[in-house]
Protein backbone atom coordinates (compact mmCIF):
# COMPACT_ATOMS: atom_id res chain seq x y z
CA UNK A 1 0.00 0.00 0.00
CA UNK A 2 1.76 3.03 -1.19
CA UNK A 3 1.02 6.14 1.25
CA UNK A 4 0.99 10.00 0.63
CA UNK A 5 4.57 10.92 1.48
CA UNK A 6 6.33 11.75 -0.67
CA UNK A 7 8.41 9.58 -2.29
CA UNK A 8 11.93 9.96 -4.02
CA UNK A 9 10.92 7.90 -7.39
CA UNK A 10 6.79 6.84 -8.76
CA UNK A 11 6.08 4.89 -11.51
CA UNK A 12 4.85 6.78 -14.39
CA UNK A 13 2.47 5.76 -17.09
CA UNK A 14 4.64 5.96 -20.28
CA UNK A 15 2.35 4.18 -22.95
CA UNK A 16 -0.58 1.68 -22.89
CA UNK A 17 -1.36 -1.10 -25.67
CA UNK A 18 -4.34 -3.10 -26.06
CA UNK A 19 -6.27 -5.73 -28.09
CA UNK A 20 -8.98 -7.53 -28.86
CA UNK A 21 -9.57 -10.75 -31.22
CA UNK A 22 -11.76 -9.67 -34.73
CA UNK A 23 -14.53 -12.53 -33.90
CA UNK A 24 -17.26 -10.35 -32.13
CA UNK A 25 -20.34 -12.10 -30.30
CA UNK A 26 -23.62 -10.30 -30.29
CA UNK A 27 -26.40 -10.55 -28.28
CA UNK A 28 -28.55 -11.94 -30.87
CA UNK A 29 -25.58 -14.46 -31.45
CA UNK A 30 -26.45 -15.27 -27.49
CA UNK A 31 -30.26 -15.30 -28.07
CA UNK A 32 -29.85 -18.58 -30.34
CA UNK A 33 -27.88 -20.14 -27.65
CA UNK A 34 -29.57 -19.53 -24.04
CA UNK A 35 -32.70 -18.61 -23.17
CA UNK A 36 -31.89 -14.47 -22.88
CA UNK A 37 -32.59 -11.31 -24.94
CA UNK A 38 -31.00 -8.53 -26.12
CA UNK A 39 -33.10 -6.05 -24.27
CA UNK A 40 -32.54 -7.72 -21.01
CA UNK A 41 -28.60 -8.07 -21.56
CA UNK A 42 -28.48 -4.29 -22.50
CA UNK A 43 -30.56 -3.13 -19.68
CA UNK A 44 -29.36 -5.04 -16.61
CA UNK A 45 -25.67 -5.28 -18.15
CA UNK A 46 -25.05 -2.73 -20.80
CA UNK A 47 -23.62 -5.29 -22.97
CA UNK A 48 -23.77 -5.00 -26.41
CA UNK A 49 -21.55 -6.92 -27.67
CA UNK A 50 -17.97 -8.86 -26.66
CA UNK A 51 -15.10 -9.87 -28.40
CA UNK A 52 -14.36 -13.79 -28.82
CA UNK A 53 -10.99 -15.78 -29.41
CA UNK A 54 -10.42 -18.25 -31.85
CA UNK A 55 -9.13 -21.66 -30.95
CA UNK A 56 -5.57 -21.29 -32.56
CA UNK A 57 -5.39 -17.51 -30.48
CA UNK A 58 -3.93 -17.35 -27.11
CA UNK A 59 -3.93 -14.89 -24.29
CA UNK A 60 -0.06 -14.76 -24.68
CA UNK A 61 -0.73 -14.24 -28.41
CA UNK A 62 -3.16 -11.19 -27.17
CA UNK A 63 -0.68 -9.89 -25.01
CA UNK A 64 2.26 -9.24 -27.48
CA UNK A 65 -0.01 -7.37 -29.65
CA UNK A 66 -1.13 -4.83 -26.42
CA UNK A 67 2.63 -4.83 -25.34
CA UNK A 68 4.33 -4.27 -28.67
CA UNK A 69 1.75 -1.05 -28.73
CA UNK A 70 2.70 -0.24 -24.74
CA UNK A 71 7.05 -0.71 -25.65
CA UNK A 72 6.57 1.63 -28.80
CA UNK A 73 4.74 4.08 -27.55
CA UNK A 74 6.88 4.24 -24.59
CA UNK A 75 9.65 4.77 -26.98
CA UNK A 76 11.52 1.60 -24.97
CA UNK A 77 13.63 -1.10 -26.71
CA UNK A 78 12.76 -4.65 -25.75
CA UNK A 79 15.98 -4.92 -23.82
CA UNK A 80 14.85 -2.24 -21.58
CA UNK A 81 11.85 -4.18 -19.93
CA UNK A 82 13.32 -4.82 -16.21
CA UNK A 83 10.00 -6.78 -15.12
CA UNK A 84 7.36 -8.84 -17.00
CA UNK A 85 4.05 -8.73 -14.71
CA UNK A 86 1.17 -10.37 -16.31
CA UNK A 87 -2.40 -10.59 -14.70
CA UNK A 88 -3.84 -13.21 -15.87
CA UNK A 89 -6.67 -16.09 -14.47
CA UNK A 90 -6.42 -18.33 -18.04
CA UNK A 91 -2.88 -18.33 -18.26
CA UNK A 92 -1.61 -20.65 -22.32
CA UNK A 93 -0.42 -23.31 -19.51
CA UNK A 94 0.37 -23.94 -15.92
CA UNK A 95 3.54 -23.94 -16.82
CA UNK A 96 5.88 -22.05 -18.08
CA UNK A 97 3.82 -18.78 -17.15
CA UNK A 98 1.98 -15.94 -19.47
CA UNK A 99 4.75 -13.45 -18.64
CA UNK A 100 7.87 -16.50 -19.10
CA UNK A 101 6.21 -16.82 -22.57
CA UNK A 102 5.75 -13.40 -23.28
CA UNK A 103 9.17 -12.58 -22.23
CA UNK A 104 10.27 -15.49 -25.20
CA UNK A 105 7.61 -13.63 -27.63
CA UNK A 106 9.25 -10.26 -27.69
CA UNK A 107 12.81 -10.95 -27.05
CA UNK A 108 12.66 -8.98 -23.63
CA UNK A 109 16.19 -10.67 -22.23
CA UNK A 110 16.66 -8.59 -19.70
CA UNK A 111 13.43 -9.23 -17.57
CA UNK A 112 12.57 -10.91 -14.68
CA UNK A 113 8.83 -12.15 -14.88
CA UNK A 114 5.97 -12.74 -12.69
CA UNK A 115 2.19 -13.40 -13.40
CA UNK A 116 -0.39 -12.58 -10.34
CA UNK A 117 -3.81 -14.07 -10.14
CA UNK A 118 -6.05 -11.74 -8.47
CA UNK A 119 -8.90 -12.58 -11.53
CA UNK A 120 -10.72 -9.10 -12.12
CA UNK A 121 -8.64 -7.17 -10.04
CA UNK A 122 -5.32 -8.00 -11.54
CA UNK A 123 -4.10 -5.60 -13.09
CA UNK A 124 -4.90 -2.99 -10.15
CA UNK A 125 -2.59 -5.71 -8.41
CA UNK A 126 0.48 -5.82 -10.90
CA UNK A 127 0.28 -2.39 -11.14
CA UNK A 128 0.59 -1.57 -7.51
CA UNK A 129 3.66 -3.90 -7.76
CA UNK A 130 5.28 -2.33 -10.30
CA UNK A 131 4.99 0.88 -8.71
CA UNK A 132 6.26 -0.69 -5.67
CA UNK A 133 9.37 -1.80 -7.12
CA UNK A 134 10.00 1.48 -9.14
CA UNK A 135 9.42 3.64 -5.53
CA UNK A 136 11.68 1.18 -3.80
CA UNK A 137 14.46 2.23 -6.58
CA UNK A 138 14.76 -1.49 -7.81
CA UNK A 139 13.65 -1.41 -11.57
CA UNK A 140 12.91 1.74 -13.33
CA UNK A 141 11.06 0.10 -16.66
CA UNK A 142 8.29 -2.76 -15.99
CA UNK A 143 5.18 -3.81 -18.05
CA UNK A 144 2.42 -4.63 -16.98
CA UNK A 145 -0.44 -6.85 -18.73
CA UNK A 146 -3.92 -7.51 -17.97
CA UNK A 147 -4.87 -10.26 -20.37
CA UNK A 148 -7.70 -12.96 -20.34
CA UNK A 149 -9.01 -16.14 -22.88
CA UNK A 150 -12.50 -16.15 -20.14
CA UNK A 151 -14.08 -17.87 -23.40
CA UNK A 152 -12.43 -20.99 -22.41
CA UNK A 153 -13.89 -20.79 -18.93
CA UNK A 154 -17.46 -19.38 -19.62
CA UNK A 155 -20.35 -21.61 -19.93
CA UNK A 156 -22.58 -20.97 -22.31
CA UNK A 157 -25.46 -23.08 -21.46
CA UNK A 158 -25.54 -20.48 -17.99
CA UNK A 159 -27.30 -17.49 -19.35
CA UNK A 160 -26.39 -15.95 -15.96
CA UNK A 161 -22.56 -15.81 -16.68
CA UNK A 162 -22.24 -16.34 -20.26
CA UNK A 163 -23.68 -12.98 -21.29
CA UNK A 164 -20.86 -11.55 -19.62
CA UNK A 165 -17.42 -12.42 -20.99
CA UNK A 166 -15.13 -11.45 -23.50
CA UNK A 167 -11.60 -12.00 -24.48
CA UNK A 168 -8.93 -9.22 -24.99
CA UNK A 169 -5.38 -7.59 -23.32
CA UNK A 170 -4.56 -4.48 -22.17
CA UNK A 171 -0.41 -3.25 -21.60
CA UNK A 172 0.99 -0.23 -19.72
CA UNK A 173 4.62 0.23 -19.54
CA UNK A 174 5.50 2.34 -16.18
CA UNK A 175 8.80 4.03 -15.84
CA UNK A 176 10.59 5.85 -13.01
CA UNK A 177 9.98 9.40 -12.91
CA UNK A 178 11.00 12.10 -10.08
CA UNK A 179 8.40 14.47 -11.05
CA UNK A 180 5.04 15.04 -9.57
CA UNK A 181 3.04 12.51 -11.93
CA UNK A 182 2.73 8.51 -11.75
CA UNK A 183 1.15 6.02 -9.50
CA UNK A 184 0.30 8.49 -6.38
CA UNK A 185 -1.72 6.09 -4.13
CA UNK A 186 -2.44 2.17 -4.49
CA UNK A 187 -4.83 0.31 -2.43
CA UNK A 188 -5.72 -3.61 -2.35
CA UNK A 189 -7.97 -5.99 -0.31
CA UNK A 190 -9.26 -9.23 -0.37
CA UNK A 191 -11.83 -11.19 1.21
CA UNK A 192 -11.11 -14.83 1.11
CA UNK A 193 -14.46 -16.20 2.84
CA UNK A 194 -16.12 -15.46 -0.41
CA UNK A 195 -14.46 -17.31 -2.78
CA UNK A 196 -17.10 -19.68 -3.18
CA UNK A 197 -19.21 -16.27 -4.75
CA UNK A 198 -17.13 -16.62 -8.59
CA UNK A 199 -15.30 -19.31 -8.51
CA UNK A 200 -14.16 -22.41 -11.29
CA UNK A 201 -14.60 -25.38 -9.05
CA UNK A 202 -12.86 -27.98 -11.13
CA UNK A 203 -9.01 -28.18 -12.83
CA UNK A 204 -7.34 -27.29 -10.08
CA UNK A 205 -5.01 -29.68 -7.56
CA UNK A 206 -8.36 -29.77 -5.85
CA UNK A 207 -10.46 -31.38 -8.42
CA UNK A 208 -8.23 -32.41 -11.18
CA UNK A 209 -9.88 -32.31 -14.51
CA UNK A 210 -9.70 -35.79 -15.14
CA UNK A 211 -11.72 -36.92 -12.01
CA UNK A 212 -14.12 -34.41 -12.54
CA UNK A 213 -14.57 -35.98 -16.10
CA UNK A 214 -15.49 -39.24 -14.86
CA UNK A 215 -17.74 -37.74 -12.43
CA UNK A 216 -19.96 -35.40 -15.01
CA UNK A 217 -18.82 -32.36 -13.55
CA UNK A 218 -17.61 -31.07 -16.79
CA UNK A 219 -20.85 -31.50 -18.23
CA UNK A 220 -22.67 -29.38 -15.50
CA UNK A 221 -20.25 -26.18 -16.32
CA UNK A 222 -18.15 -27.11 -12.83
CA UNK A 223 -15.22 -26.44 -15.21
CA UNK A 224 -15.82 -23.02 -15.91
CA UNK A 225 -17.14 -19.47 -14.31
CA UNK A 226 -19.62 -20.28 -11.64
CA UNK A 227 -21.03 -17.06 -9.87
CA UNK A 228 -23.49 -15.74 -7.88
CA UNK A 229 -24.18 -12.71 -9.28
CA UNK A 230 -26.41 -11.06 -7.43
CA UNK A 231 -24.18 -11.00 -3.94
CA UNK A 232 -20.68 -10.18 -6.40
CA UNK A 233 -22.80 -7.19 -7.49
CA UNK A 234 -23.30 -5.60 -3.76
CA UNK A 235 -19.72 -6.52 -2.91
CA UNK A 236 -18.50 -4.71 -5.93
CA UNK A 237 -20.81 -1.33 -5.66
CA UNK A 238 -19.68 -1.42 -1.77
CA UNK A 239 -15.65 -2.32 -1.84
CA UNK A 240 -14.97 -0.24 -4.67
CA UNK A 241 -16.45 2.98 -3.46
CA UNK A 242 -14.72 2.10 -0.21
CA UNK A 243 -11.75 1.53 -2.16
CA UNK A 244 -12.04 5.15 -4.14
CA UNK A 245 -12.43 7.36 -1.19
CA UNK A 246 -9.72 5.65 0.39
CA UNK A 247 -6.80 6.02 -2.27
CA UNK A 248 -8.20 9.46 -2.92
CA UNK A 249 -7.96 9.98 0.73
CA UNK A 250 -4.42 8.81 0.69
CA UNK A 251 -2.98 10.97 -2.39
CA UNK A 252 -4.48 14.05 -0.26
CA UNK A 253 -7.43 14.81 -2.59
CA UNK A 254 -11.04 15.12 -2.96
CA UNK A 255 -13.62 13.86 -5.39
CA UNK A 256 -13.63 16.72 -7.11
CA UNK A 257 -9.65 16.47 -8.25
CA UNK A 258 -10.37 13.58 -9.80
CA UNK A 259 -10.55 14.19 -13.81
CA UNK A 260 -10.99 10.27 -14.86
CA UNK A 261 -12.35 6.91 -13.57
CA UNK A 262 -11.49 3.86 -15.62
CA UNK A 263 -13.81 1.20 -13.23
CA UNK A 264 -13.49 -2.51 -14.23
CA UNK A 265 -15.99 -2.65 -16.54
CA UNK A 266 -18.40 -5.40 -15.36
CA UNK A 267 -21.72 -4.58 -15.25
CA UNK A 268 -23.03 -0.80 -16.39
CA UNK A 269 -25.26 -0.81 -13.08
CA UNK A 270 -22.20 -1.06 -10.79
CA UNK A 271 -20.41 1.66 -13.11
CA UNK A 272 -23.35 3.84 -12.41
CA UNK A 273 -23.74 3.09 -8.80
CA UNK A 274 -20.18 4.09 -7.99
CA UNK A 275 -20.35 7.29 -9.92
CA UNK A 276 -23.49 8.37 -8.08
CA UNK A 277 -21.81 7.47 -4.79
CA UNK A 278 -18.47 9.72 -5.70
CA UNK A 279 -20.66 12.51 -6.79
CA UNK A 280 -19.36 12.48 -10.72
CA UNK A 281 -20.77 13.21 -14.05
CA UNK A 282 -20.98 10.68 -16.38
CA UNK A 283 -18.26 12.47 -19.14
CA UNK A 284 -16.22 11.47 -15.90
CA UNK A 285 -16.35 7.85 -16.32
CA UNK A 286 -14.58 5.79 -18.92
CA UNK A 287 -17.03 3.31 -19.91
CA UNK A 288 -16.44 0.63 -22.96
CA UNK A 289 -18.77 -2.66 -21.58
CA UNK A 290 -21.15 -1.76 -24.32
CA UNK A 291 -18.38 -3.19 -27.23
CA UNK A 292 -16.34 -5.40 -25.02
CA UNK A 293 -18.17 -6.67 -21.54
CA UNK A 294 -16.45 -7.77 -18.81
CA UNK A 295 -12.91 -8.81 -19.83
CA UNK A 296 -11.49 -9.88 -16.48
CA UNK A 297 -7.85 -8.39 -15.79
CA UNK A 298 -7.81 -6.91 -19.11
CA UNK A 299 -10.68 -4.79 -18.39
CA UNK A 300 -8.88 -1.33 -16.96
CA UNK A 301 -6.08 -1.25 -18.98
CA UNK A 302 -8.25 -1.76 -22.25
CA UNK A 303 -10.52 1.12 -20.95
CA UNK A 304 -7.35 3.16 -20.35
CA UNK A 305 -5.45 2.54 -23.31
CA UNK A 306 -8.65 3.59 -25.47
CA UNK A 307 -9.29 6.53 -23.47
CA UNK A 308 -5.34 7.78 -24.12
CA UNK A 309 -6.22 7.28 -27.56
CA UNK A 310 -8.97 9.04 -27.73
CA UNK A 311 -7.76 11.88 -25.80
CA UNK A 312 -10.04 11.59 -23.43
CA UNK A 313 -7.06 10.93 -20.42
CA UNK A 314 -4.47 13.87 -20.88
CA UNK A 315 -1.67 14.64 -19.70
CA UNK A 316 -1.53 15.71 -15.97
CA UNK A 317 -5.16 14.57 -15.61
CA UNK A 318 -5.83 12.32 -12.35
CA UNK A 319 -7.31 8.92 -12.89
CA UNK A 320 -8.90 6.70 -10.56
CA UNK A 321 -8.54 3.28 -11.57
CA UNK A 322 -10.67 0.69 -9.74
CA UNK A 323 -11.55 -2.93 -9.87
CA UNK A 324 -12.95 -6.11 -8.04
CA UNK A 325 -13.18 -9.39 -8.82
CA UNK A 326 -12.96 -13.24 -7.92
CA UNK A 327 -10.94 -14.01 -4.74
CA UNK A 328 -12.75 -11.80 -3.63
CA UNK A 329 -10.09 -9.20 -4.64
CA UNK A 330 -10.99 -5.71 -5.16
CA UNK A 331 -8.26 -2.45 -4.95
CA UNK A 332 -8.29 1.47 -6.52
CA UNK A 333 -5.45 3.25 -7.73
CA UNK A 334 -4.89 6.96 -8.35
CA UNK A 335 -2.46 7.77 -10.93
CA UNK A 336 -1.24 11.28 -12.08
CA UNK A 337 -0.74 11.07 -16.40
O1 LIG B 1 -15.99 -9.12 -12.89
C1 LIG B 1 -16.04 -9.69 -11.64
C2 LIG B 1 -17.16 -9.23 -10.88
N1 LIG B 1 -18.40 -9.60 -11.50
C3 LIG B 1 -19.42 -8.81 -11.33
O2 LIG B 1 -19.27 -7.79 -10.74
C4 LIG B 1 -20.77 -9.27 -11.81
C5 LIG B 1 -21.80 -8.81 -10.85
N2 LIG B 1 -23.13 -9.30 -11.12
C6 LIG B 1 -23.89 -8.86 -12.16
O3 LIG B 1 -23.44 -8.13 -13.00
C7 LIG B 1 -25.33 -9.28 -12.19
O4 LIG B 1 -25.65 -9.91 -10.98
C8 LIG B 1 -25.70 -10.20 -13.38
C9 LIG B 1 -25.69 -9.43 -14.68
C10 LIG B 1 -24.77 -11.38 -13.45
C11 LIG B 1 -27.12 -10.73 -13.19
O5 LIG B 1 -28.03 -9.64 -13.07
P1 LIG B 1 -29.06 -9.57 -11.85
O6 LIG B 1 -29.86 -8.37 -12.06
O7 LIG B 1 -28.26 -9.66 -10.57
O8 LIG B 1 -29.93 -10.84 -12.10
P2 LIG B 1 -30.20 -12.08 -11.11
O9 LIG B 1 -29.06 -13.02 -11.13
O10 LIG B 1 -30.68 -11.58 -9.77
O11 LIG B 1 -31.44 -12.73 -11.85
C12 LIG B 1 -32.69 -12.02 -11.99
C13 LIG B 1 -33.55 -12.77 -12.98
C14 LIG B 1 -33.64 -14.26 -12.69
O12 LIG B 1 -34.93 -14.70 -13.04
P3 LIG B 1 -36.07 -14.90 -11.93
O13 LIG B 1 -35.52 -15.89 -10.94
O14 LIG B 1 -36.29 -13.53 -11.32
O15 LIG B 1 -37.24 -15.39 -12.72
C15 LIG B 1 -32.64 -14.86 -13.63
O16 LIG B 1 -32.94 -16.20 -13.95
O17 LIG B 1 -33.00 -12.66 -14.29
C16 LIG B 1 -32.81 -13.98 -14.84
N3 LIG B 1 -31.65 -13.94 -15.71
C17 LIG B 1 -31.75 -13.73 -17.03
N4 LIG B 1 -32.78 -13.48 -17.84
C18 LIG B 1 -32.54 -13.31 -19.14
C19 LIG B 1 -30.35 -14.11 -15.37
N5 LIG B 1 -29.59 -14.01 -16.46
C20 LIG B 1 -30.42 -13.78 -17.51
C21 LIG B 1 -30.22 -13.59 -18.87
N6 LIG B 1 -31.30 -13.35 -19.64
N7 LIG B 1 -29.00 -13.62 -19.43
Amino acid sequence: MSNSTQPKYRAKIVGAGSYVPPDILTNADLEKIVDTSDEWILTRTGIKERHICTREMSGVDMAAHACRAAIEKANWKAEDVEMIIVATVTPDYRLPSNSCMLQERLGLVNAGTMDVAAACAGYIHGQSIASAYIESGQYQKILVIGVEKLSTITNYKDRGTCILFGDAAGAVALERTTDDTGVLASFLKSDGRLGKLLWIPVGGTHSPYSEAHEAGDIDNGEDCLNMVGSEVFKHAVRQMGDAALKVIEMAGMTTSDVDMVVPHQANIRIIDALRKRLGLPEEKVYVNIDRFGNTSSASVPLALDEALTTKKINAGDNVLMLAFGGGLTWGASLVRM
